[in-house]
């Protein structure tokens, strides 16, 4: 069956335009790539004397269509189109407006010239998924920017806007007004000034200093280490620098080939479209909509209160937040000052930028400022009775409709909402710490919750840059209950032979940016204590650390001694406490390979997210890895928990958890009954969930 063209041809006497026409994104699908070799053979054989290449709709291209990565590929390939418009006699000029992504700015690279829109943003950011640029991207961006500046921008994946494009030289003029006319005018006034490909270009790369290329290639990878992609790029480009376009082209498919085909870029785009599947509630009618909010209130000004309270005025949103005190109030507000203004001494961040933010933040102690609030986030202390009072207080003066959040972490979303008369408007919305900084927002679904109520909640978190994944109501719910089930195994690990060094150790090394022990020392030992006292646990050796006074950094030492610039170290003290305690209780230790720790660590993460599927908490599988990558450090190329316990089969998570329960006595380890479902049938995670959808 012959594919779809996505492509109109239009004519503006003799400069001919093609416009990509592919929405939302216009990924090159075959039936673009088929529509522009087409379009610019007739464009050719009809005269043109320039072809304006533009993007219909949002924007010019996010890319490669990778729905398509694993199929066969259906001509024309994307070098083929590149070939036709290389060994085109009528200059081709690609006009950018919204994102020339991956692919779509390999296109436009392509070309004789680039004009853009004073918003568009350009980038290829395929390091994020794995693998490198595969269209010429590594080849003909250096050509133009030279070595380093490519290297900065592929290596990162980070898109750069208009302007700075223009100063690096891949644009060739930023163009006012409606883009498609500009191009036309600017296309016909340059037609004839002879242009020269970027695959022709070898000035500025001949002349490179490969020296500072290794070193800035050194210091760039040293930040994405355990990552192959940035590993891939690098080389890559390196081979711009080194070698004729042809056998650079050669390069970058190798290593392109080899990357997409590996285990990290498959993990990569499980947390990419992952992402976009959790902002799916499988049971939402279509037609819900959001309730609209201009204006929000917090309350609380604390840790998490005062980060909730930045991402609002980050993204534009006028936000008060009510404290209890003026005292508290200032002490809230001069921390996201100084938190600002830390980000302006690192040049992050703009004055004016700051100015502006700053003026959409202010405070109050008086609560009728909730009266003007269209959404209320509540930050106040982790204590039922307090909340519930919070929470009747705000029911009386926030206007009818107004949607009521919950910042806990472990309280219960109905009780909460039944100290107001409008259970279904309220939910949680439970942020991680530091909360202007972590993505993860998980939208917690009471009882009674609306769609409406969480259609909106959802509609904020991504109107302020969040990462939404809608859960049920449940202690602690997704991430933290996940990780509250590490603790035994985590302490018995400590008492059969490991140090916290040794357990941090091999948590890093597979990528976490922080070990569980260096995680506690940061939150505060005392918070995990108390949460045990509540529930009826104990944990002997953490439980003897804070009994010792020893909270984590805020006191100077947890599991580890901290030095003044905050640096841990080994305590011998610590080393002698959990030797002390092994003996008291009686267990031999012994030396524990990294993979046994490993595998104690995640395989306890891994059966409770199992009951959490079968409980219904979380709707799919992925969405509790996007909750891993996004709000705990997990890194994306792993995938997180579930994908890994996928990989590992769950035939064998079934048996190690199994053995695991039997030799350390952890009840929490007997397997789930999903997973002995799913080892039984061969089954996976992600199967269950492609079942569901289906
Ligand atoms: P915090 O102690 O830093 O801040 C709480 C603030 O609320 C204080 O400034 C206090 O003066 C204010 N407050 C207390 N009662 C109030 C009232 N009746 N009216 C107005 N203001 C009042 O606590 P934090 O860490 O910010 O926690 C707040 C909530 O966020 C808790 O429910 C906690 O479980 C949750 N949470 C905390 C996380 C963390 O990492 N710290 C992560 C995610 C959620």
């Amino acid at each position: 069956m012959l594919e779809e063209r996505f492509v109109e041809h239009a004519r503006d006497g003799d400069v001919h335009i093609l416009r990509i026409a592919n929405p939302p994104v216009n990924t090159l699908r075959t039936g673009v790539r088929a529509g522009l070799h087409e379009g610019i053979a007739a464009a050719l054989r009809e005269g043109a004397r320039a072809i304006v290449l533009i993007g219909a709709g949002r924007m010019f291209s996010a890319g490669a269509e990778m729905t398509e990565f694993n199929k066969p590929r259906q001509p024309p390939s994307l070098p083929e189109v590149f070939d036709a418009i290389e060994t085109s006699k009528a200059p081709v000029i690609a006009a950018i407006h919204g994102s020339a992504l991956g692919g779509g700015l390999e296109l436009a690279l392509a070309c004789h010239a680039r004009v853009a829109a004073p918003g568009a943003m350009l980038g290829l950011p395929e390091v994020k998924r794995g693998f490198v640029p595969g269209a010429g991207g590594t080849q003909r961006l250096p050509r133009l920017i030279g070595g380093e500046a490519a290297l900065r921008m592929i290596v990162s994946g980070e898109p750069v806007t208009a302007a700075e494009a223009l100063a690096l030289g891949f644009v060739d003029a930023v163009l006012e007004g409606p883009l498609e006319a500009a191009a036309v005018e600017w296309a016909r006034a340059n037609a004839g000034r002879g242009f020269t490909l970027a695959r022709k270009r070898e000035d500025k790369v001949k002349g490179a200093d490969l020296a500072a290329f290794d070193a800035l290639a050194a210091s760039l990878l040293k930040r994405t280490r355990g990552q192959e992609s940035p590993k891939g790029c690098a080389a890559a480009v390196r081979a711009a620098l080194t070698s004729s376009f042809e056998d650079g082209l050669n390069t970058e498919r190798e290593i392109f080939t080899k990357l997409v085909n590996g285990e990290q870029s498959f993990a990569l785009r499980h947390i990419f479209f992952g992402e976009r599947e959790a902002s799916r509630v499988p049971d939402m009618p279509a037609d819900t909509h959001p309730l609209p909010v201009k204006k929000a209130v917090v309350i609380g000004a604390g840790t998490m209160g005062g980060g909730i309270a930045m991402s609002f005025a980050n993204h534009g949103i006028p936000v008060t937040v009510v404290e209890q005190s003026a005292e508290a109030l200032e002490r809230g507000l001069k921390r996201c000052e100084a938190n600002w203004e830390r980000t302006v001494a690192s040049g992050k961040l703009s004055a004016e930028e700051y100015a502006k933010r700053r003026a959409l933040l202010s405070g109050s102690t008086d609560w009728n400022a909730v009266k003007e609030a269209d959404l209320v986030i509540e930050a106040v202390f982790e204590d039922m009775a307090v909340k519930k009072e919070v929470f009747a207080k705000l029911d009386a003066l926030a206007r009818p409709g107004v949607v009521l959040a919950s910042n806990t972490s472990t309280l219960d979303i109905d009780a909460i909402a039944a100290a107001t008369k409008r259970p279904e408007l309220v939910l949680g919305m439970h942020f991680f710490s530091p909360a202007n900084v972590m993505r993860l927002l998980e939208i917690v679904r009471g009882k009674a919750t609306s769609f409406e109520a969480i259609a909106t909640a959802m509609d904020v978190g991504k109107r302020i840059g969040k990462v939404n994944v809608v859960v049920g109501n449940c202690d602690g719910f997704v991430g933290n209950r996940m990780t509250g089930k590490r603790g035994f195994q985590l302490e018995r690990l400590l008492l059969e032979g490991a140090l916290p060094q040794d357990i941090d150790r091999v948590m890093e090394a597979y990528g976490m940016a922080m070990g569980p022990c260096a995680t506690g020392d940061l939150a505060g030992l005392d918070i995990g204590a108390a949460v045990r006292r509540a529930r009826g646990t104990v944990a002997p050796i953490a439980d003897a650390l804070v009994a010792a006074g020893r909270y984590g950094q805020k006191t100077g030492k947890g599991w580890y001694l901290y030095d003044e610039k905050r640096q841990r170290h080994p305590d011998p003290e610590v080393e002698r406490l959990i030797l002390d305690m092994s003996e008291k209780m009686q267990v031999r230790r012994r030396k524990i390979e990294d993979a046994e720790i490993l595998e104690r660590l995640l395989l306890p993460m891994v059966n409770e997210g199992a009951r959490i599927l079968e409980e219904g908490i979380a709707s799919r599988a992925v969405d509790i890895d996007v909750i891993f990558v996004n709000g705990f450090g997990w890194p994306a190329w792993r995938g997180g928990p579930m994908f890994w316990a996928d990989r590992m089969g769950l035939k064998a998570v079934r048996d190690k958890l199994a053995r695991y329960a039997e030799a350390t006595g952890d009840a929490n380890l007997k397997p789930a009954a999903l997973i002995e479902k799913l080892a039984a049938e061969g089954g996976s995670f992600a199967g269950l969930h492609a079942k569901r959808a289906a």
